[in-house]
């Protein structure tokens, strides 16, 4: 596999992205939400840089697309979600690519009386999205290919790696 990104790329851009987001809320209580399953290296690593008051949701998404990269039917679990009434949300994922996952929850939570609401990804990948969505932070752009590892998967295995690669399929 072809390494895209290296763990010191990721932990470099990880702690700038903590610093301008904890420049941005300056003190404020923020509730980071992340999509399960790929955000968990990105939230632990990121939150481990936050010094702010901080509480953790998560909810899980899955679009049921396995090596493919058409997006299949969005599968959305909120039970995990903590009340994030007058909260000010920051939504963290792994990856945008089409858009279709984040534009979704974004339009969820802000049914949910949030204070505020921003999105961080870590990875954005070129061309691909569809979907109209501003996003707040990101982290990298990746050129458009299937890629694993730091959380991402293909068939639930890969995520453990501290870098992130191309895998070609
Ligand atoms: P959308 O199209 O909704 O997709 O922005 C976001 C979700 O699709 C998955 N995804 C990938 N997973 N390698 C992966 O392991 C990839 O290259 C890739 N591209 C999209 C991922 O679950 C993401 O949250």
């Amino acid at each position: 596999m072809k390494i895209l990104l290296s763990a010191d790329d990721i932990q470099r851009r990880v702690a700038e992205m903590a610093q301008q987001i904890a420049d941005d809320y300056r003190g404020q209580s923020v509730t980071i939400v992340g999509v399960l399953t790929g955000c968990l290296m990105f939230l632990a690593d990121l939150v481990r840089h936050l010094d702010l008051p901080l509480r953790i949701g998560l909810l899980q998404a899955s679009s049921y697309r396995g090596a493919t990269t058409t997006p299949g039917l969005l599968r959305v679990q909120l039970e995990l979600l903590p009340d994030l009434r007058g909260r000010h949300v920051l939504l963290l994922d792994d990856i945008l690519d089409t858009g279709q996952t984040l534009a979704y929850l974004n339009r969820h939570l802000q049914t949910l009386d949030v204070a505020s609401l921003r999105i961080a990804v870590l990875l954005r990948k070129e061309g691909r999205q569809q979907v109209p969505l501003h996003v707040d932070y990101r982290g990298f752009d990746i050129p458009d290919a299937f890629v694993v590892g730091y959380g991402l998967d293909y068939n639930d295995e890969y995520r453990h790696l501290p870098y992130v690669a191309v895998l070609n399929l």
